[in-house]
């Protein structure tokens, strides 16, 4: 069995400043690898964790450093992908001494497990907020699909590509989203796209797969479907995803945090 965590959009600000005046991320990351690696018995042996974009807030080097510093007591590796509020120059000079950050180019990588592959593309678009897959990103999923025709695939990216109902996170999705699916469409084994930025969990069909979008782990894009809402976060828990291969992919959210519990349904029976 392989298992993956996906952790999305942390924000991560500079020292002694709040997200959008309101939300520690940094505290609210430091509670994320916290509950991963204190529940790690429980769900474990984890493969891999992937960061789903908007690491940092402003994509700046101060970030980048800060984010790797809360991220380094995690106790399994983790790969990451950027998203709209990240920087692709300096986020791949943060990790340069990773070997799944290409040199150049976008930050597209693939990792395969024994009975699992991982793609990370990256659907960034530099100063602007939604998503678009260029066409080298698109041409390196083809052939990476061509390529792995016998296990179940995820794909991740920031930018979900379906419509979610909240308006102003639906005009930044992903862009011209018809050639992702007719790539994914020609997949013949089981697919999940998994994505974050509207941090909140959301799953869709989308080209014969599910996509699912991961909650953010400190704040929440306000749940609101009426016509013409606000742009507004809400601070709900933050959570997490296990991503697992049983008969299928089976998807799981974990709440960030200590919860009393767990208690014996029948204690004496
Ligand atoms: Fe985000
Ligand atoms: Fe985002």
């Amino acid at each position: 069995m392989t298992k993956i965590i996906q952790i999305s959009d942390p924000h991560i600000v500079p020292h002694g400043q709040l997200a959008y005046g309101q939300v520690d991320t940094a505290s609210a990351l430091a509670e994320c690898v916290e509950t991963i690696n204190r529940r790690l018995p429980d769900i474990g042996p984890i493969d891999m964790a992937i960061v789903t974009g908007d690491l940092t807030d402003f994509g700046t080097e101060e970030e980048y450093q800060r984010f790797r510093e809360l991220m380094s007591p995690l106790a399994i590796p983790y790969r990451a992908v950027p998203g709209n509020h990240d920087d692709v120059s300096l986020m791949r000079a943060c990790f340069s001494d990773e070997d799944w950050m290409p040199a150049d180019g976008p930050i597209n990588w693939i990792s395969d497990f024994e009975n699992l592959t991982l793609i990370g593309l990256d659907s960034s678009v530099p100063d602007m907020a939604h998503g678009h897959l260029v066409d080298d990103t698109l041409a390196f999923l083809k052939s990476a699909l061509a390529a792995r025709t016998g296990n179940p695939v995820i794909v991740a990216l920031h930018h979900p590509p379906i419509m979610t109902g909240i308006e102003k996170m639906d005009i930044q999705n992903l862009r011209e989203s018809r050639k992702l699916q007719s790539i994914l469409s020609d997949h013949e084994h089981e697919l999940r796209l998994i994505c974050g930025h509207v941090h909140r969990n959301i799953v869709a069909h989308f080209g014969g797969a599910i996509c699912q979008v991961a909650p953010g782990i400190s704040h929440a894009v306000t749940m609101d479907l009426r016509e013409g809402a606000a742009n507004c976060l809400s601070k709900e828990p933050g959570g997490f995803m296990l991503h697992e291969t049983r008969n299928g992919i089976v998807s799981h959210s974990i709440p960030v945090g200590r919860f009393p519990g767990p208690f014996l349904f029948y204690p004496d029976s």
